[in-house]
């Protein structure tokens, strides 16, 4: 019910998703929102729910393409914060891909948990609560640039936060380790680490649409890197515009490779 802050005014509701990308995070957290032709979610308030109800029983019927989708959000609460959760996953992961009830409702449950620990020490997403944008101003853009329904979100997501990582890497804030891990677990999803070859994303898409990131401050452009261990990222736009740029012109690059 993403307009329920403004149809029938401040209407009480319950979320009960039916994705895993919903049920570990956008149904937690009270951001609800519109789209606009400038990008997704581009209007919207926080209107927190009066309760999130997950059955994962009805993960049954979900597409494989979605239930990967959902796993790049679960993948990216363990590199934020969640170190021990990462490696859970790296020893769990065929298990959530074969819908393993028991390994899919830890999964489900401990990202719930790190997102509402963040939404409850950040509501408004003055500072903390940016870090769960990991990977999404480069995946928003792989999105609006691709065209809506090219990419799930997820899936976006995911090249977005190679990205993030090989930037992090590129201005030494993590090292190589840490980057592999960082492929090896999408790809162990089988989600996307790179462009198509039929990718129209140019370097000048990319900076175009990065501009119009939520997250832009006064002109300034800020990205959630990964810095330190495994487990640790900033949220910052006091970056390296160099590696910025040689990380978009390499996934640029390899579109016809
Ligand atoms: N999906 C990120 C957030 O809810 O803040």
């Amino acid at each position: 019910m993403p307009v329920c802050i403004i149809y029938l005014i401040n209407i009480l509701h319950l979320q009960i998703p039916t994705t895993v990308m919903a049920m570990v995070d956008s149904s937690v957290g009270g951001k609800t929102g519109v789209n606009h032709p400038l990008g997704k979610n581009m209007i919207g308030a926080f209107y927190q729910p009066q309760c999130v109800y997950i059955d994962t029983a009805v993960l049954d019927t979900l597409p494989d393409r979605e239930l990967k989708s959902g796993i790049s959000e679960i993948v990216k609460y363990g590199l934020i914060r969640d170190a021990p959760f990462f490696q859970w996953q790296e020893e769990n992961m065929e298990k959530l891909l074969k819908r393993d009830p028991v390994a899919t409702r830890y999964a489900i449950k401990r990202s719930c948990e790190n997102k509402a620990e963040v939404v409850q020490a950040d509501e408004k997403e003055a500072g903390v609560r940016a870090t769960l944008n990991l990977g999404h101003t480069f995946g928003h853009a792989i999105e609006n640039g691709s065209g809506y329904g090219t990419w799930l979100h997820g899936e976006g997501v995911s090249i977005g936060t190679a990205m993030a990582a090989t930037m992090s890497e590129k201005m030494g804030w993590i090292d190589e380790g840490l980057k592999k891990r960082t492929y090896d677990i999408l790809e162990s999803a089988d989600l996307p680490v790179k462009l198509p070859n039929n990718s129209p994303m140019k370097v000048e898409t990319f900076n175009k649409l990065m501009s119009l990131d939520k997250k832009v401050a006064d002109g300034q452009l800020r990205l959630i890197l990964l810095k330190g261990d495994l487990g640790k990222c900033m949220f910052t736009g006091d970056f390296d515009t160099n590696a910025l740029q040689e990380t978009i012109e390499e996934f640029v690059k390899d579109i016809d490779s």
